[in-house]
């Protein structure tokens, strides 16, 4: 394996998190790079259901070393209550298991409440985040006075720093009419949270370069998917952290050229969590998928937005990932259509699109140009074996990987580790 790195080809909730637990084998370290407790990545294990937001999905795999990199934001009492959630369901979580980046960003609860605020303010056009604090904390990184998991660890430091972040902050919920925070709450939380997490904080850039030196093979874990990428995705209707692959680079610090290879997980269908343009958009499969009780947000429990295959998008992803290597999951949720669409290009405004135009305005406006292909209308999610997929079945993700440009590693039938075909 030695370096990959996996992302997420759509709009987040691909899948990501079942195919890192079954790549998380033949992984040394799993390591997330970006993003927060936004994420949520479901695993199913022995009929057990797991979901992580912010652990990488590879703490459910004994023996492997799990790394919470630079380019996260953390935020430190979910995190506390994740780690406690996981051991209750007798997974360890140890200074052994789980390394935190000492210079990670802490997210705080005026980030929260920041998000939440700017949110109302936003009224129509809003973003539909988590409201986990996200935007604000990286806006704070970027604004060169967020505070780091090294500033959290030392005590007296932290008192100090946090008083002017909250004096400040205080400031501005006052001007959006909302309740200030009390500092003296804060603190104590926090200095709690600190005490617990102090073992696990290090310095994760010496780990890496140290692991890959011993030749360990690392998964990096991606979080959200291409298009809510802060650069690539459907501005401003995207979360602010780099979700394409160089986000792996800067925020692990492990440099390009030690990466092997990229590897995009992406939907049979496609699926939207949360405001912004969705081309291929439908309320029939959403309403199929839905009744199927699928297709809910996983943090969040919204329905997700459902619609067509858009290969014009993973194209798109392909091309700014540099995928290798695509994963394709929940084939088996369209087991019972008669016929399936694939989006092939976009029209807008008298003229066709073969790739993501950056404005989403324009993107709102444009109207799919589909192929039809035949459904294959019998179950697949008891299937082994690639000869053993219906031929319609491989019919159409043959035609998913000609359209997207990149093949097919794997395809995905089912929640559990065991529902997995690897294609050779
Ligand atoms: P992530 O954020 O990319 O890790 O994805 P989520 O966990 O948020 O959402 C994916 C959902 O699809 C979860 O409920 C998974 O258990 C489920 N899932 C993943 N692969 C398959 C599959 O091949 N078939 C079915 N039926 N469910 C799947
Ligand atoms: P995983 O890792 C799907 C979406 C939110 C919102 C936008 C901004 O599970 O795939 P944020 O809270 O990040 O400021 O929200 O991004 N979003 C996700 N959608 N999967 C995710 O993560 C997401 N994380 C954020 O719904 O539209
Ligand atoms: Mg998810």
């Amino acid at each position: 394996m030695a370096t990959t790195i996996l992302v997420g080809a759509q709009w987040g909730d691909e899948g990501k998190g079942k195919i890192i637990d079954v790549l998380t084998e033949s992984a040394d370290l799993v390591v997330r790079t970006q993003g927060g407790n936004n994420a949520g990545h479901t695993v199913i294990l022995k009929g057990v259901k797991y979901v992580l937001h912010l652990v990488p999905s590879g703490i459910l795999h004994q023996g492997k070393v799990c790394v919470v990199g630079n380019g996260v934001v953390v935020d430190p009492i979910s995190l506390c209550e994740e780690i406690d959630g996981l051991e209750k369901l007798g997974i360890k979580v140890t200074p052994q298991n789980l390394a935190l980046s000492e210079t990670a960003h802490v997210v705080f609860p005026y980030h929260r409440e920041l998000d939440a605020q700017r949110e109302v303010l936003k009224g129509r056009q809003k973003i539909g985040t988590t409201k986990r604090g996200i935007g604000p904390a990286y806006g704070d990184k970027a604004a060169r006075v967020g505070l780091r998991l090294l500033d959290l660890v030392q005590p007296e430091r932290f008192a100090a720093a946090l008083k002017t972040r909250i004096k400040e902050n205080n400031e501005v919920l006052k001007a959006f009419g909302a309740k200030p925070l009390s500092y003296k709450k804060v603190l104590a939380d926090y200095q709690a949270a600190a005490e617990r997490l102090k073992p696990f904080v290090t310095n994760t850039v010496v780990l890496l370069n140290q692991a890959l030196r011993q030749k360990k093979n690392i998964l990096f874990e991606g979080a959200q998917g291409t298009f809510l990428d802060i650069d690539h995705g459907t501005y401003p209707y995207v979360t602010s952290s780099n979700t394409t692959a160089g986000g792996a680079c800067t925020g692990s610090g492990v440099p390009p050229n030690r990466m092997d290879r990229v590897v995009g997980v992406m939907k049979a269908y496609t699926t939207r969590v949360g405001e912004g343009p969705l081309p291929t958009e439908n309320a029939e499969i959403a309403d199929m998928l839905h009744a199927m009780g699928r297709e809910f947000g996983a943090t969040t429990g919204r329905p997700r937005r459902c619609g067509w295959f858009d290969a014009v998008a993973v194209r798109h992803a392909v091309m700014v990932n540099g995928i290798d290597e695509l994963a394709v999951t929940n084939i088996d949720g369209l087991d019972t259509l008669e016929t399936l669409k694939v989006c092939v290009a976009y029209r807008a405004a008298g003229r066709q699109y073969d790739y993501v135009p950056s404005d989403a305005a324009l993107l709102a406006q444009c109207e799919p140009v589909y192929v039809e292909l035949p459904g294959w209308r019998q179950p697949t999610s008891a299937v082994k074996r690639w000869k053993d997929l219906p031929a319609k079945t491989r019919a159409y993700l043959k035609a998913l990987s000609d359209l997207t440009g990149a093949p097919i590693g794997i395809a995905s039938v089912g929640p559990g580790r065991e529902q997995t075909i690897f294609v050779k």
